[in-house]
């Protein structure tokens, strides 16, 4: 069939939304009919190429809709189900997903291929030429085929529109406060980037339970956007956040740091150690450039003296199938905000008016409807 796409051909180029083509789903896999996708900085990372994938690529990875064919095989879906992707596949078999981590599954060492995960061939084309998929999605797009590893089902009254947000960003986010940093009630809690991601992290941290939340941005809409979903406080950077926090905690400084800024920078991780009580805990969830040369630049005597910690994250530390659901149970009760996030949808074929905006600071979330 015939679908419509945006599609990095190289790096530093704007997405071109194209007509492709598009196979049916082999054993194992799923049509899906794409109703919107969110567009998180990662996909970014693409045009820069701070994420060297595969190109020619299908951008996209935050998305959901509805199931319009399912391949040989797939007994657990049928057509008319909606599903949010997972931006990792869940195979439920590797031993990171059977021992509660699904964001390491196994399946998730191919994504840097972008093909099928059944048998590594591709089932977008243009004319003669294979299109990959960024983390085996390409929601970037009004249709995909992509493994059933890849779906979330989930009930059929929550907006798709808001729905796709829980394929990357919130669970993301909310899962770098709840589960990696391991948040706990009376804690005080840094977010340093307000974007899709730090949004959700401040409202994990609120969840459950901190004390005080500071987000740092240097941009002044996104600390206003941060105390609605939150936060006690703001600052424009670091180095302002840091006598604000010796004032705040009387020289005991933060819990847990949160790193959720649009491109990591090894150069400042000294700085967010810094900010760190001690046995503080600093997570890494935004992504750093693949060929960072600086490397880290942190005090290591500190980091033993004062027993601090340095953990990465990635999905949040979740379990997708369980935690997309849960968050939509938290958003249905009106304990976590989906709508607030979105702060302008665009068509697929103003995809680069959308990542100029990002760039520019003017979004929490841009999301792609179709
Ligand atoms: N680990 C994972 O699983 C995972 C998943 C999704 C996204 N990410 C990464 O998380 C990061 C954030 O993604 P996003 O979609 O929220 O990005 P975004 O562009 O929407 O938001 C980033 C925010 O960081 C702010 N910022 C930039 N420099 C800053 C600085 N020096 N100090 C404080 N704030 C600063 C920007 O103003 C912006 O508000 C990206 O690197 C993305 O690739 C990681
Ligand atoms: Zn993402
Ligand atoms: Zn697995």
């Amino acid at each position: 069939m015939k679908t419509t796409a945006a599609i990095l051909w190289e790096v530093n180029a704007p997405w071109s939304v194209e007509e492709i083509e598009l196979d049916a789903p082999k054993a194992g896999e799923v049509l899906v009919k794409i109703a919107a996708s969110g567009m998180c900085h990662s996909d970014e990372h693409l045009t820069t190429g701070d994420l060297p994938f595969a190109l020619p690529i299908i951008g996209g990875h935050e998305g959901a809709g509805v199931v319009e064919a399912v391949g040989e095989g797939v007994s657990w879906l049928e057509v008319g189900d909606h599903v949010v992707f997972g931006f990792i596949p869940s195979c439920g078999r590797c031993p990171s997903c059977s021992t509660g981590h699904q964001n390491l599954c196994d399946l998730g060492a191919l994504m840097g291929l972008g093909m099928q995960v059944t048998d590594g061939t591709s089932r977008h084309h243009v004319g003669d030429k294979d299109l990959t998929l960024m983390c085996m999605l390409g929601t970037f797009a009004k249709h995909t085929v992509v493994n059933e590893a890849s779906c979330i089902k989930i009930e059929k009254d929550v907006p798709l529109e808001k729905a796709c947000l829980l394929g990357c960003g919130v669970v993301t986010g909310w899962g770098s406060a709840v589960y990696a940093a391991d948040v706990a009630p009376g804690d005080t809690v840094v977010v340093v980037g307000v974007g899709g991601i730090g949004a959700n992290a401040i409202q994990g941290a609120r969840l459950a339970g901190a004390k005080r939340i500071v987000a740092i941005d240097p941009v002044e809409f996104k600390r206003e956007k941060a105390m609605e979903f939150g936060a006690t406080h703001t600052a424009s950077s670091m180095a302002e956040a840091l006598p604000l926090l010796q004032d705040l905690t009387w020289g005991t400084m933060a819990n847990k740091v949160i790193m959720t800024m649009g491109v990591g920078n090894g150069q400042m991780i000294g700085e967010a150690m810094a900010l760190a009580a001690k046995r503080g805990r600093v997570v890494v969830t935004n992504i750093h450039p693949a060929l960072e040369m600086g490397g880290a630049n942190m005090s290591l005597l500190d980091l033993t003296l004062m027993e601090k910690q340095l953990v990465g994250s990635l999905f949040g530390s979740g379990n997708p199938r369980a935690d997309i659901p849960k968050l939509l149970g938290l958003y249905r009760e009106g304990q976590l905000d989906l709508d607030g996030l979105v702060t302008k949808t665009y068509k697929l074929e103003d995809i680069n008016e959308g990542y100029q905006d990002m760039r520019d600071g003017k979004n929490i979330r841009g999301v792609l409807i179709y």
